[in-house]
């Protein structure tokens, strides 16, 4: 199969993760008999200091012609002061919209052999294997009008949280659809007791549910999951929310899992290409040392096979080469304890595709 990935490596750790996963693809060409082409764009702080903007039109045309995105992170401490549309955080904002990528994967699975990473106890977190959807591309991060303004009392900032049934409706219709495919249990997350938009949030929830009743829907107020979720993480099976509760509970969940190193996600469309992306950030604090985990990047890289290339038999076989590394004991910094040895980013790399290897040949 012949196949264009839009490869975006952006700032910090993001270019030593994503070259990983360039090596992980070229792999996986070889065993599967695939041709993968890969087209590299500049986002985030490196495309400020290089052109100047977050998100330069090539990147967009680059990312919209492509079979799918992968990226690595945007931002760092020399961005930061940056305004509004100068921030690298704008060019991936800009970047999930322009893709229209409304619907936010992320998968939270613990891995057996790392129960006893997580801060929480090994018996609260062993067995978790729960999805949280975050809609995407609305609500707070891009409702209008936004901004400082002057009022009575002096300044006055406003953002605005705006959704369109329309958009609702979306999101939540994926959400009964993924239960569906897993373990027909829907949890949708809102602030009914307090947000208008929350309201029709759970009103369309409630009608959507006439039309899956095999899913059993329930709603839970987002400060309560953010409780339950450190609480007994092994009760949820699919989490649906907006887009500022879904940014907030999934870094929360991720720490179950011990690493946010380990975390994918995918974010999908209608219709055109995914964009992939590991949940950790850009980490400028280790940056260029060969410290920084490629299995998000790794496992994000298999959803990309499973959602956008349709290649699950390529999915699984990457998902089982990082199981099964994890279980030999392989660990990057970020994922050992006190006193064991580490692997490097190059490493862990070479470890993954070795296992790969073994894993389809035999
Ligand atoms: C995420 C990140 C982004 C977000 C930032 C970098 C804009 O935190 O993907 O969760 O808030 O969506
Ligand atoms: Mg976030």
């Amino acid at each position: 199969m012949e196949k264009r990935i839009a490869v975006l490596p952006g700032d910090g750790i993001g270019p030593e993760v994503t070259q990983e996963a360039v090596h992980l693809i070229q792999t996986v060409d070889g065993l599967f008999g695939h041709h993968t082409e890969f087209a590299y764009g500049k986002i985030g702080g490196i495309a400020i200091d290089e052109e100047g903007t977050p998100l330069p039109q090539a990147t967009v045309e680059l990312a919209s012609s492509s079979d799918a995105v992968l990226l690595g992170a945007v931002g760092g401490p020399k961005w930061d002061k940056g305004q509004g549309n100068m921030r690298p955080e704008a060019g991936l904002l800009g970047l999930r919209k322009s893709l229209a990528v409304y619907a936010n994967l992320r998968p939270i699975t613990v891995f057996d052999s790392l129960a006893h990473a997580s801060t929480l106890k090994p018996e609260v977190v062993k067995g978790v294997d729960f999805v949280i959807l975050r809609e995407l591309t609305g609500g707070l991060y891009f409702g209008q009008p936004r901004g400082r303004r002057e009022g009575d009392q002096g300044l006055e900032v406003l953002d605005t949280l705006l959704y369109s049934e329309v958009e609702i409706e979306a999101i939540l219709r994926l959400g009964f659809e993924t239960a569906r495919k897993r373990n027909k249990r829907l949890t949708s997350v809102d602030k009914a007791n307090v947000l208008e938009s929350s309201r029709l949030w759970r009103e369309v929830a409630e009608r959507l549910s006439a039309d899956y009743p095999d899913v059993e829907l329930s709603h839970v107020l987002v400060d309560n999951a953010a409780m339950q979720i450190v609480k007994n993480p092994a009760q949820f099976d699919v989490l649906v929310t907006e887009n500022m509760f879904g940014d907030i509970l999934s870094d929360e969940a991720a720490m179950i899992t011990g690493s946010i190193g380990l975390l994918p996600s995918a974010s999908l469309s209608q219709q055109g290409p995914g964009l992939y992306e590991p949940v950790h950030g850009s980490a400028p604090d280790i940056a260029g040392k060969g410290l920084a985990n490629p299995l998000a990047t790794f496992l994000s890289t298999a959803m990309m096979y499973r959602y956008s290339l349709n290649l699950p038999d390529e999915a699984k076989a990457i998902e089982l080469a990082v199981t099964t590394v994890l279980q030999s004991g392989a660990r990057t910094a970020d994922l050992a304890l006190p006193g064991e040895s580490t692997y490097s980013t190059r490493q862990m790399g070479d470890a993954v595709r070795d296992a790969l290897k073994r894993g389809v040949q035999q």
